[in-house]
């Protein structure tokens, strides 16, 4: 698994790597991904975006042209260099969301809490646990949008592992919907999951 300064290695690459790789594992999709998040916030009135693991801006950069007022928690120094050349209004925390949600944005609300490609760090447990507390920075109609490497059932992932063995990372932990639905419910939260590609899929939390 890539650490922070494993992830600063990749920044000045990553935008490139994934537009060769944006059709296969562990990218299938990725352009359609992103546009599903784009275009389920594009027309709303009130932007205020927080991204987790925002990487190089990607996805953020856009909504930040369209005017979002956009906030964002990734450990990578080199990764948040660049989101700031391309969102130099941004306000970005430097923060590992493994130790939880950083203390600047404990009183913020957002009407939306996106990411994308980031929280398969997690095992299944502290995702729930994770996105119990973003759930708290939520406006009273926002909404958590989550994409990932992500399937819908545990056969689904089998057979994708199957069919990219060279390529397969052990220490990734992908979202499977009939596990991670049941679990948020146990702990009052509600989702709506969405397979996109292949291998990609989107979790919906309101
Ligand atoms: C694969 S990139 C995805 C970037 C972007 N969201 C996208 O869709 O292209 C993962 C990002 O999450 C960040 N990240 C990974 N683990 C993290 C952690 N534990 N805490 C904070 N950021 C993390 C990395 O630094 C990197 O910028």
């Amino acid at each position: 698994m890539l650490d922070n300064k494993g992830f600063d290695l990749w920044a000045r690459e990553y935008d490139k790597s994934v537009e060769k790789s944006s059709n296969e594992y562990p990218f299938d999709g990725y352009y359609d991904v992103l546009n599903y998040i784009y275009n389920s916030i594009i027309n709303k009135e009130s932007k205020k975006i927080l991204d987790v693991g925002f990487g190089t801006g990607l996805l953020t950069s856009k909504l930040y042209e369209d005017g979002a007022k956009i906030f964002g928690i990734d450990f990578s120094q080199a990764m948040i260099d660049i989101a700031k050349e391309k969102m130099p209004d941004g306000l970005f925390i430097q923060s590992d969301f493994n130790l939880g949600i950083p203390s600047e944005l404990a009183h913020e609300k957002f009407d939306y809490i996106i990411s994308s490609y980031a929280i398969h760090h997690l095992n299944n447990d502290k995702k729930v646990e994770f996105i119990s507390k973003l759930k708290d920075l939520l406006s009273e109609d926002g909404k958590i949008i989550i994409a990932d490497v992500a399937f819908k059932t545990e056969g689904n992932l089998i057979e994708c592992k199957s069919k990219n063995l060279n390529k397969w990372d052990e220490d990734e932990i992908y979202m499977i919907e009939e596990k991670i639905i049941p679990s948020l419910y146990k702990n009052n939260v509600n989702a709506k999951y969405t397979q996109i590609s292949s291998c990609a899929g989107v979790l919906e939390v309101d």
